[in-house]
C-alpha cells in the first residue's frame, strides 16, 4: 500500500555526514523542519550552518539514556514528527580467522549503533511520530544485508538484523499512521568506508543515490532497493551462492 506523507518535521539520525547529512539538505531544501543528530556537536553545527534553520541535537544512538534526553529535547521542538530518518551507522572490517579474533569490545559498537540504537530510536520516536496525521521511519538498511560482505562480519549481520526488524516493525504498525520504510543502499561514497583499505570500487556518487533515495520516498515506496541495493535484494534469492561470491571473491 503507498500513502503519501508530507515531511514537515523531520528527525535525521547520523546527520553530521554522508547519507544521513544529505538526506537532511534535501528535506531542508523542500521547506521541511529539519533536526540532524549526532555525537558531535561541533561537526552537526557546521552542517547546519550551511543550512540556515536547520537545527541540531546531539544523540548517541547507542547510549539508552541519551536516546531518551534527546527525544525529549526533540518533543519540546516540534508537536509532531513526520518523518524519522534512522540512519546513523558505522562499519568495521573484523577478521575472526586472525590469531587473535575480535573480543567483546570489537563487536559490540556495530550492534549498539546499527541495530539496538536504530530499534531504540525508532520506539523512542514512535509517541512522537503518532501525532502526526501521517508519519513515516525509514531505516537506512544495506545490500550487505541480504548478501553478506565477509570483510564486515557484523556490520553486515547487523544490516541482516535490521530487515528483519522493518518486517515485524511494518506488520506491528499496519493500519496506524505510522509507514515503516526501509532504504537499501548500495555502495554509496561516503566516509563509511574509512576503515577498508583502499575506497571500495564502484562506488554510487551520492548525489546520483539521494536522487534515487528522493524518488522512491516519494513515490511512497516500503523498500527502497538502490542500485546494487535491489541486486541484493533479489539476488539473494535467486542466486545466493552467485551473488555472495560475486561480493566476496572466490573462498
Ligand atoms: N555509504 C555506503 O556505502 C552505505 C551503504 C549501505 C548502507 N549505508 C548506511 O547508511 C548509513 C549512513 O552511512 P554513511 O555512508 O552516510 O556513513 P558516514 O558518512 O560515516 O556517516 C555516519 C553518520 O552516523 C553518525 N553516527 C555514528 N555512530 C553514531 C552513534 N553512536 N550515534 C549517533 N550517530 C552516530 C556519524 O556521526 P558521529 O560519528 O559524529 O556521531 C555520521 O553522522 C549507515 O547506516 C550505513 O550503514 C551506507
Amino acid at each position: 500500500m503507498t500513502r503519501r506523507v508530507t515531511d514537515k518535521a523531520v528527525l535525521v539520525t547520523g546527520g553530521s555526514s554522508g547519507i544521513g547529512a544529505g538526506l537532511a539538505a534535501r528535506f531542508h531544501s523542500r521547506g521541511a523542519q529539519v533536526i540532524i543528530s549526532g555525537r558531535d556537536r561541533s561537526r552537526l553545527e557546521e552542517v547546519a550552518a550551511r543550512h540556515p534553520g536547520m537545527s541540531v541535537v546531539v544523540l548517541d544512538v547507542a547510549d539508552p539514556d541519551s536516546v531518551t534526553e534527546a527525544m525529549a529535547d526533540v518533543a519540546a521542538r516540534v508537536p509532531h514528527l513526520t518523518t524519522l530518518i534512522n540512519n546513523a551507522g558505522i562499519q568495521r572490517l573484523l577478521d575472526f580467522s586472525a590469531a587473535e579474533p575480535p573480543g567483546p569490545r570489537d563487536v559490540a559498537p556495530e550492534i549498539a549503533t546499527n541495530l539496538t540504537g536504530l530499534i531504540n530510536v525508532t520506539a523512542a520516536a514512535l509517541p512522537l511520530l503518532r501525532r502526526a496525521e501521517r508519519s513515516r521511519v525509514v531505516h537506512v538498511g544495506s545490500g550487505l544485508g541480504f548478501v553478506p560482505f565477509a570483510n564486515t562480519p557484523v556490520y553486515s549481520a547487523t544490516k541482516a538484523a535490521v530487515h528483519s526488524f522493518t518486517l515485524s516493525l511494518r506488520r506491528q504498525l499496519a493500519g496506524s499512521s505510522v509507514q515503516v520504510v526501509e532504504i537499501i543502499p548500495p555502495v554509496v561514497d561516503t566516509p563509511l568506508h574509512r576503515d577498508l583499505p583502499s575506497p571500495p570500487p564502484r562506488a554510487m556518487p551520492l548525489d546520483v543515490f539521494l536522487d534515487r533515495a528522493m524518488r522512491g520516498l516519494d513515490a511512497g515506496k516500503d523498500e527502497i532497493g538502490i542500485g546494487l541495493g535491489r541486486v541484493s535484494q533479489i539476488g539473494a534469492r535467486v542466486a545466493p551462492k552467485r551473488l555472495f561470491a560475486l561480493i566476496n571473491g572466490r573462498a
